[in-house]
């Protein structure tokens, strides 16, 4: 009796994987580390197992490298990865397919990191950031098998649905050991319903709606003084060409 109700338990409870809810895996993360939660979470959602294979919000599948791969992580958001990414990613792994994962995190989860937080982190505090509201609230994250990819050739696309009143939007993806959002080697464009950010890697992806340039401030106190010396400088040099003109006369 002890044996089959034990055998029942295993069958409701195949694995000991957690589940893939996005909440739960996030919460469990900021546990173990509150700033770099999302190292935790790269390796939970794809290792967690899903009670359904494709929720809303959630889409895990296996792709053939020879053709590009579509995959829809919501209703608003879809991931396009060319195949010669997916074959460079399949080549390190034994397997004919690869496995994709994109899943939707609530943007008030990434805080970034501002020049008041001094001292908190160990990290190198941003010069420049962006700033602006995130498109939707939403940010999505793509993964394939998993391993990190960077420098590709062909640009994945990640396509973001807008309702046409954003008239300006930056793709940006969260720079993991700066905790900042950063535009670097993404490229947007827009179209009538969609901005398409075509970056050559693949991370936590988001559209800031009408961001703003931010300088941080020690460096913008360097800067100033750059001009102030830059300025005297030039207006001393002045003076002696002006007087060894008037001398020449
Ligand atoms: C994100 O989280 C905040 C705070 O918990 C909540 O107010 C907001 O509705 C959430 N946004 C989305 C798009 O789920």
């Amino acid at each position: 009796m002890k044996w089959i109700t034990l055998y029942l338990l295993t069958l409701c409870f195949p694995t000991t994987r957690a589940d893939c809810k996005t909440q739960d895996l996030i919460d469990e993360c900021i546990k173990q580390g509150p700033v770099l939660w999302t190292r935790c979470y790269e390796d939970k959602i794809v290792t967690c197992n899903p009670r359904i294979r494709m929720f809303h919000g959630f889409a895990r599948q296996e792709v053939n490298p020879a053709d590009q791969a579509e995959v829809g992580a919501s209703s608003n958001h879809r991931v396009r990865i060319p195949s010669s990414a997916l074959r460079r990613i399949g080549k390190r792994h034994s397997k004919k397919t690869v496995q994709v994962v994109a899943s939707m995190i609530n943007s008030t989860f990434f805080q970034q990191a501002t020049p008041g937080m001094k001292g908190k982190r160990k990290n190198r505090r941003p010069t420049v950031r962006l700033e602006g509201p995130v498109l939707g609230e939403q940010v999505l994250f793509v993964k394939a098998e998993n391993q990190s990819v960077s420098d590709l050739t062909e640009p994945v696309q990640l396509i973001f649905k807008h309702n046409k009143t954003e008239n300006n939007g930056t793709c940006v993806f969260w720079k993991e050991d700066e905790t900042v959002w950063s535009t670097d080697g993404c490229n947007t464009t827009k179209t009538e319903d969609t901005f398409i950010c075509s970056c050559n890697h693949l991370s936590f992806f988001a559209v800031l709606v009408n961001p703003e340039v931010m300088v941080d401030e020690d460096h913008a106190e360097a800067l100033s003084y750059i001009t102030y010396v830059g300025s005297a400088l030039s207006a001393f040099f002045a003076f002696i060409s002006m007087f060894i003109f008037v001398g020449l006369q």
